[in-house]
């Protein structure tokens, strides 16, 4: 089926593979992330999603496969050959960690301006003029400074622009990372985790945040996130991987009724558990009869598992019915 991200998508990850020693931590991925859209990789603790996360920006070189960026001026990229400043710089993909990386003895406001540091020393043409009072460096700087200011206000810190970056709040911090990847002109924007630690009300303001930023920025977005209210709430497009493997494609609606994501979240390991996953299917039953569509338990990938067939005959619809 033809769908909307493999339409002349942002980002085309193919065949991608990376393997630390014996341990294959990611197996012959591919998938497309859409522009315009938030695409959610989803997964267990350890299925990869990071390690996707560091070949695409170029922290690590992948074993195999390709990561293949187009702008929709034309200009492409292959990512798997950059590092990461290059793919930065360049091919303007920026990134938000798992673990909070800003400077937190520099102010909220510098964390921006630094950056943006790349712009400037251009712009100073590398040399001494820039403190001597260059015209186009005063004028880049001023504009860095106009987007730090922009994006303050939407990531709303714009009245803690003079305090430490330490000093925020944690869901503050995570939002000062959101702000300073934008202040790069991402074309692709990576967040890993980005609800991690939130409250309810902060995560509800992440979700409006990063509809702003698809949708007025026109910015494509990759979200690993384990919030499952926060993916479902704003992702039109979810990957999910399980031990390194792609189990799931497709979107929010399709994805929470497959049960092998529900076997994967559910970990569910040998026959006996199988029915647990029957219960979880009859769990997410009114979900799929509001969705109207068929029985999406045909779909799911075949698995060699023997016990596939019992859950197989078993139509969720009809089961809850019966409930
Ligand atoms: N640099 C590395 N060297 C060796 N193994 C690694 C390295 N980076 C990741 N791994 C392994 O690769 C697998 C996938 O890890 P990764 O961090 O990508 O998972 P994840 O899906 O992001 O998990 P989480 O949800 O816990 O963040 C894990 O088994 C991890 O231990
Ligand atoms: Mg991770």
């Amino acid at each position: 089926m033809m769908r909307e991200w493999d339409n002349s998508p942002e980002l085309e990850v193919q065949h991608l593979t990376m393997r630390f020693g014996g341990l294959v931590a990611i197996g012959d991925l591919s998938f497309n992330v859409a522009r315009k859209q938030i695409t959610a990789l989803i997964g267990p603790n350890g299925a990869g999603k990071t390690t996707v996360f560091n070949c695409i920006t170029g922290f690590y070189k992948p074993t195999e496969g390709m990561l293949k960026l187009n702008h929709d001026n034309g200009k492409q990229f292959l990512l798997e050959r950059m590092d990461d400043f290059r793919v930065n710089r360049e091919a303007h993909v920026a990134r938000t960690f798992q673990n909070i990386r800003l400077f937190s003895g520099m102010t909220v406001v510098e964390n921006l301006m630094v950056a943006q540091h790349n712009t400037l020393m251009k712009a100073s043409g590398y040399t001494i003029g820039a403190l001597l009072g260059l015209g186009s460096y005063k004028r880049a700087a001023a504009e860095a400074l106009d987007k730090a200011a922009y994006w303050l206000e939407k990531v709303n810190l714009i009245d803690r622009a003079d305090d430490p970056a330490g000093d925020l709040s944690y869901g503050a911090q995570r939002r000062l990372e959101i702000a300073r990847a934008m202040c790069t002109n991402p074309r692709l924007l990576c967040l890993d985790e980005p609800a991690a630690g939130l409250n309810p009300q902060e995560s509800g303001e992440l979700n409006k945040l990063l509809r702003t930023i698809r949708d007025e920025h026109d910015a494509a977005i990759l979200l690993i996130e384990h919030d499952m209210s926060v993916v479902m709430g704003i992702s039109d497009h979810i990957v999910v991987l399980d031990y390194g493997r792609k189990i799931a494609d497709g979107t929010p609606a399709e994805v929470k009724i497959d049960p092998a994501v529900i076997r994967a979240y559910l970990g569910v390991e040998d026959e006996e558990d199988e029915e647990l996953v029957e219960e979880a299917i009859v769990a997410v039953a009114p979900a799929l009869a509001a969705a109207k569509k068929p029985v999406p338990i045909k779909q799911a990938p075949p698995k060699p598992k023997p016990t596939k067939k019992a859950v197989k005959g078993k139509a969720p619809a009809k089961k809850a019915g019966r409930k």
